[in-house]
């Protein structure tokens, strides 16, 4: 199998890239960092450097790996420096909502629009994306991280409208959006606090749970979102 990891040096994406390499001997892995390359090596994986937000860089990225099996986006942001998700409508600023769009959201309908061709290749091939279940509208009871949810929603929407489009036209490849649960990550760091030691997953635990699911789902699971459990999340 041929496999794309894009976020690959985030911890969720990079403690994928591990297990695959380790439960998938025969696979070839590639993996795509951006800020900073990472250390870790094997004879079956190719780093990449991609910027999501750069549509000539997908593109590129498209032409270099013509058939793929597996596509997982596993980028994000939630925070940065200067500013954390938004407790109240008071904090909205224009700036961070377009950077969630940027990062959150664009990339995956680009990534479909790119490798299209190359998941249409595979027998049986997997477009997967973790998205969150803050962005599901119909389980929102908290309300805040507003620019985070905006973005997650939008990206659920545009998981959902693809798969439909995809049925008809890729219909070989399975489209999921998975939430990941808590995992200790840069990414939930700063928000740990309230979270119980058993529900605070290692990255290891939810690559595997992840990577389980997105192996085991078969064509009629396209277009659903599915927490690391395998339990369907309403939209
Ligand atoms: N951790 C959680 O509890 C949790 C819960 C729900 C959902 N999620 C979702 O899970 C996914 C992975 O998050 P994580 O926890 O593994 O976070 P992380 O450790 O912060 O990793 C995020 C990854 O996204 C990459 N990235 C950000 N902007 C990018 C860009 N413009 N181009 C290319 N790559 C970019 C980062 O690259 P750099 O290293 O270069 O910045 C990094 O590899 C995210 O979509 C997140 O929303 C996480």
């Amino acid at each position: 199998m041929d496999i794309l990891i894009t976020g690959g040096s985030g911890g969720i994406g990079l403690a994928m890239v591990k297990t695959l390499l380790k439960e998938m001997p025969d696979t070839k892995v590639h993996a795509t960092w951006r800020s900073q390359e990472p250390v870790f090596q094997h004879h079956n994986l190719t780093w990449h450097s991609l910027d999501l937000t750069s549509e000539p860089q997908i593109q590129s990225l498209s032409n270099r790996l013509p058939k793929l099996d597996w596509l997982i986006n596993a980028a994000g942001v939630l925070h940065n420096q200067h500013h954390q998700p938004e407790k109240t409508i008071q904090r909205v600023e224009p700036d961070f909502f377009l950077e969630n769009l940027k990062i959150n959201t664009l990339p995956t309908l680009l990534l479909a629009r790119y490798f299209q061709s190359a998941l249409k290749q595979s027998e049986s091939s997997r477009f997967a994306v973790i998205s969150a279940r803050v962005g599901s509208i119909s389980d929102n009871y908290l309300g805040g991280w507003i620019s985070y949810r905006c973005a997650k929603a939008a990206l659920n929407m545009a998981l959902k409208t693809l798969s439909i489009e995809w049925k008809r036209t890729v219909p070989n490849c399975t489209v999921l959006a998975l939430h990941p649960g808590t995992t200790d990550t840069r990414l939930s760091k700063p928000f740990q606090r309230n979270v119980s030691p058993e529900k605070l997953f290692t990255p290891e635990k939810t690559a595997s749970l992840l990577l389980t699911i997105i192996n085991e789902s078969s064509s009629d699971y396209s277009g659903k979102f599915l927490a690391y459990d395998g339990i369907e999340l309403p939209w």
